[in-house]
Parts: structure tokens; sequence; C-alpha cells
């Protein structure tokens, strides 16, 4: 029933940051993309206070537990999955490596984890789920264009191409300042790679051929218009939340509907009170607001506020398994991955991808074996240490 990776000296490697700003990659703008995926917003205070907040905590391991039987397995929603981790969203994943979200999608499947696609895919919705096949637990993100008509397609091409679930993705309306990006020349980078989404959308074409935009002949415009339309800089307000909830509901005849980069405990009420299925405690890896609290801080005080009433998952900064059970024992139920994968995907392609998961999954086997946990059922709170508030 366990799962094995042989373990090999990568996947130490694979865990660190440093690793890939050595490697050359495989695509023309591998370099360009490297910056994109390691860049944090402001001074990365976020991003190391999120790596601090595992620090504080500490696992307590009980000895001389029978562990033979034990178990990673777990439900998200209605769906039995082999651990309690998934595929965060992730944009352009073709700027990696060629493979990109199809890649990604097929691995998570294979290992019967949920994968999330991103609006900003470089990928169809069609060929990810065709990729990720009868059997994928998938997700779609969304970032909410100010363009009803397109939001509506998109939902409706997810709901046909089986993604199980909507994740509303509220902390990016526009992106962070990010000094690594902002030299990138302005985001000019996604231009051909982040359009597969808004290219193969029926509504968003149209939109095109208004404004005398052929994407067959200028594909760099049509995909400004798309970035555009999905990073529009306008923000939404709380308002708008029962028109895409009674809309998705409508259109998937009532899937899961999900809040992704809730960091406050009034926002998570606010999702329980307007009957948000589930919300990502998360701060978007530290890209969005530099300063913000630590997203495992947030999460602590938001499933004791709230755990009860509606489904918490974490994620945002979890690079091991002894993360994934923190965040599990502060009430999280579910915790997702990207930059972990992302490291995988640009150094090896779909075995990169498979390399990294599978050996996080082994942690998390042998982590609980050898600390006495059986199940997930066995994190909580006392499984945890004094934190200590002085690092
Ligand atoms: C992201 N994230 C993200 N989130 C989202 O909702 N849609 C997206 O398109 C993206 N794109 C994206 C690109 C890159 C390069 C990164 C690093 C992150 C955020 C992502 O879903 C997730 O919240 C964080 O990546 C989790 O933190 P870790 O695991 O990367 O530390």
């Amino acid at each position: 029933p366990h799962i094995k990776e042989r373990t090999t000296p990568q996947w130490g490697l694979y865990q660190r940051e440093n690793f890939w700003r050595q490697n050359e990659g495989t695509t023309p703008l591998f370099n360009t993309g490297k910056y994109y995926a390691s860049s944090n917003a402001g001074m990365s205070n976020t991003h190391l206070a999120n790596r601090q907040a595992f620090y504080r905590h500490r696992l307590i391991p009980n000895q001389l537990i029978d562990t033979n039987n034990r178990s990673t397995r777990t439900k998200i929603f209605d769906h039995s999955v082999s651990a309690p981790i998934g595929f965060a969203p992730v944009g352009i994943n073709k700027i990696y490596h060629s493979a990109g979200e199809a890649a990604v999608s097929k691995v998570a499947s294979e290992l019967n984890l949920p994968y999330c696609l991103s609006t900003a895919g470089s990928t169809s919705i069609e060929k990810v789920a065709s990729a990720n096949g009868p059997k994928g637990t998938r997700f779609f993100q969304l970032y909410m264009p100010h363009d009803d008509e397109l939001t509506v397609s998109l939902l409706t091409r997810a709901w046909e191409n089986g993604f199980d679930a909507l994740i509303l993705t509220t902390d990016t309306w526009q992106l962070g300042w990010r000094h690594d990006d902002v030299a990138l020349s302005n985001y000019a980078f996604y231009r051909g790679f982040g359009a597969d989404m808004g290219l193969s959308d029926p509504v968003f074409l149209s939109r095109c051929g208004a404004d005398g935009i052929d994407p067959d002949v200028d594909v760099v415009a049509a995909s400004t218009k798309w970035i555009d339309s999905i990073w529009h800089g306008r923000a939404w307000s709380w308002e708008k939340i029962p028109w895409l909830m009674e809309t998705w509901r409508g259109i998937s005849g009532g899937r899961p509907f999900v809040i992704k980069g809730i960091q406050s405990v009034g926002d998570a009420r606010r999702c329980v009170e307007l009957g948000v299925e589930g919300i990502v405690v998360s701060n978007h890896a530290g890209r969005q607001v530099d300063g913000a609290v630590a997203s495992l801080d947030a999460l602590e005080r938001i499933a004791e506020a709230v755990g009860e009433r509606i489904y918490v998952m974490f994620d945002s900064g979890v690079r091991g398994a002894s993360d994934v059970v923190k965040a599990l024992a502060l009430g999280a139920r579910f915790v997702f991955i990207g930059r972990l994968w992302i490291w995988g995907l640009s150094i090896q392609g779909e075995d990169g991808v498979r390399h990294v998961m599978k050996s996080l999954l082994a942690d998390m086997d042998i982590l609980m074996g050898v600390a006495g946990f059986n199940g997930v059922e066995d994190f909580n709170r006392d499984i945890l240490g004094r934190s200590c508030f002085c690092c």
C-alpha cells in the first residue's frame, strides 16, 4: 500500500530554489521563466515568512505505534485521492518546458492527486482534460474577466470537460509589485505562451474580431488582449460573488465553488455566510502583498474560526511532507503545491514532475510511519510541539 520512490540526491536538490538557477533549461524562454517562477512581491518578506512559519512548529513523534497499515489517502469534496496533496494552479507552464500543462495534469491523474488548471494556462481546457483523462480529479481556477459572457464561456467549457470544482482566485486581479518581473520588460514574455486558453475560446475570439485583431496574423496582439482580460487591473468586490456562484452552480449542476487567496478571518467568515463550499488559505506564494502574514499563521486563525463550517485548504511555502502534516495539524483539510513541481517540470519535464511528486508522497508515507501516524485523522494540534516566536 505504501508509495515507494527511490530516494535520489536530486530530491533534496529539487526542494531548493537555488538548484534550478544553475540549470539551462530546454525552452527558449527558460531563463526568463525561472525568474518569473521565483519572483516574489517586494522584498520577499512574505515569501520568507511563509517558510519561517513552518520552522516555528515542530512535530511530536510517538513510539511503538503499529503503523504498518498506514495510509495517506483522503477525500477532497466527493473524490477519493492518494493524499491530501494537490497541484496548485500555475500559469504558462510551457515557459518552463514544452510538455506544459498536459504533462503535469497527466502525472496528477497517474498519482491520483487533484490537478488545478489556471486561467493563465498555456494549454487549453480541452487538451488538459484529455491528458488528465476520465479518472482524473481536476479543478478549474478562474481569474474572472470583466466580461461576463467570457466568464460564462470559460465555465461552460470547464463543465463540459469534466472539471469537478471552480476555484476563484481573488488575490490577483493585477500582478503584485515583483522586481524581477517588472525588469523582464513588463511581462512581454507571456505573449504567445499564456494565450492558448483565450485563443481556444469562441467568445474571446469574437472579441478579437470586433477589435480588428486576427489571432492567426497577430498572435502578440491577441495574447496581449487575453492577458489584459484576465489581469485587468480592476478590482472585483464581494457583490459579484453570488452571481458567479449561481452561474457556476447553474452550469455545473452544483459542483463546489471555492475561493482562493483568503488570509483574514473576516473574509473566511464572509465565505461561510455566502455559502461558498471551500476556501484556500493562500498568499500566492508571497507574490502579491509584500509583508503580508505568513500563510500558515493565517491558516491557524482561520481554521479555528471557521474550520467546522467550511472546507479549509492551504498553500504557500510547502516544500516537504512535514510541512503538509503541520498544515493539516493546524486545521487544513488539503494542501496544494506550486513551486516544487514547477522546478521538477523545468528541469526534467514530465519525469521531473513525476519524480518530485512521488518523492513527496514517499516522504509523507515514511514520515507517517516513523512518527507514529496512521492516517490524516491523526493530524491535530496535539501532534505539534510548542512553537517558538523568536525566529
Ligand atoms: C502561481 N500561483 C497561481 N495561482 C493562481 O491562482 N493562478 C495562477 O495562474 C498562478 N500562477 C502562479 C505562477 C507561479 C510561477 C507561482 C509560483 C505561483 C499561485 C499558486 O497557485 C500557489 O498559490 C502557490 O504557488 C503556492 O505556494 P508554493 O507551493 O509555490 O510555495
